[in-house]
C-alpha cells in the first residue's frame, strides 16, 4: 500500500528493513524527543523488532512517511484501535529533522486520517501532546481536530512540569472537511533544499 502526497513525499506501511535505517537513532535525539516520551531510556534492537511484529495484531497501524531522495523520515501511525469503541489514537513524528515544517506531518497526518474513517470505519480519532508542542498543535488544527481539554503537568519535560493538551476529531466532521482538502490545494509540500 502506498500513498503518494506529493511528487517529494509519499507513505507506505512500516517494513522489516526499516529497523536496520535511521528508524532506531530518532529515538535518541534529544530534539525529536523534545515533547515526547521517547530519548529517556536507551532501547535495544529487540524493543523495535517487538513493536514490528507487533503490527500483525491490527490493533496498531503504522506507516512509514518516506522521501523519494532521503528515503524513510518519519512514521505516522493510528495506535490503540478499539473494534469496540470505534475510536484510535493518532501520532506522528518525523525522525528527520531536514523535513520539518515543510507541509508534510499535515499531508501525510490527512491521508491517515482519511485511511481511519474511510477503511477503518472509525467514529473518533484522538491525540495529545504537551501545550508546548507548537508544531504538534498546529498540524492538529491542520487535520480539523477540536481541543478538548488539559491533562495538567502531565508531562515532565526538560526538568519542568507541562501540561497535555487533548485534541478529538469525530467521523462527521471529518467528512465535512475532506471535501475541502480535497477540493483545495491549501496544503501543498514545498520544495526540499
Ligand atoms: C510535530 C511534527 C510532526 C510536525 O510535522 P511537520 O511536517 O514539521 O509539520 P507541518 O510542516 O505540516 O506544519 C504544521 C504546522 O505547524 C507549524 N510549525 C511547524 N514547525 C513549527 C514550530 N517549530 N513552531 C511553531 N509552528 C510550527 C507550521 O508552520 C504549520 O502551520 P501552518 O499550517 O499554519 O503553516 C514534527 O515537527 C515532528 O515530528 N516533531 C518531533 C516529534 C513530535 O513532536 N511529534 C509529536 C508528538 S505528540
Amino acid at each position: 500500500m502506498i500513498h503518494q502526497l506529493s511528487n517529494e513525499y509519499y507513505v507506505r506501511g512500516l517494513r522489516v528493513a526499516d529497523l536496520h535505517g535511521p528508524y532506531t537513532t530518532w529515538f535518541e535525539d534529544q530534539d525529536v524527543c523534545r515533547y515526547n516520551s521517547h530519548g529517556k531510556f536507551a532501547k535495544t534492537e529487540e524493543y523495535f523488532k517487538v513493536f514490528f511484529d507487533h503490527l500483525n495484531q491490527e490493533d496498531r497501524l503504522v506507516w512509514a512517511i518516506c522521501h523519494h531522495a532521503d528515503g524513510h523520515i518519519g512514521n505516522v501511525s493510528l495506535q490503540s484501535i478499539s473494534v469496540i469503541d470505534h475510536n484510535a489514537e493518532f501520532a506522528i513524528l518525523l525522525g528527520d529533522k531536514r523535513h520539518w515544517g515543510k507541509g508534510v506531518g499535515t499531508l501525510a497526518g490527512r491521508k491517515l486520517v482519511e485511511h481511519g474513517f474511510n477503511k477503518l470505519n472509525l467514529e473518533r480519532l484522538y491525540c495529545g501532546t504537551a501545550a508546548t508542542n507548537h508544531a504538534m498543535r498546529t498540524l492538529a488544527a491542520n487535520l480539523g481536530m477540536t481541543e478538548e481539554g488539559t491533562r495538567r503537568k502531565h508531562l515532565y519535560l526538560e526538568g519542568e512540569w507541562v501540561d497535555v493538551i487533548e485534541y478529538g476529531l469525530l467521523k462527521d466532521e471529518f467528512l465535512a472537511l475532506s471535501t475541502v482538502w480535497l477540493n483545495t490545494s491549501s496544503y501543498t509540500c514545498t520544495a526540499t533544499q
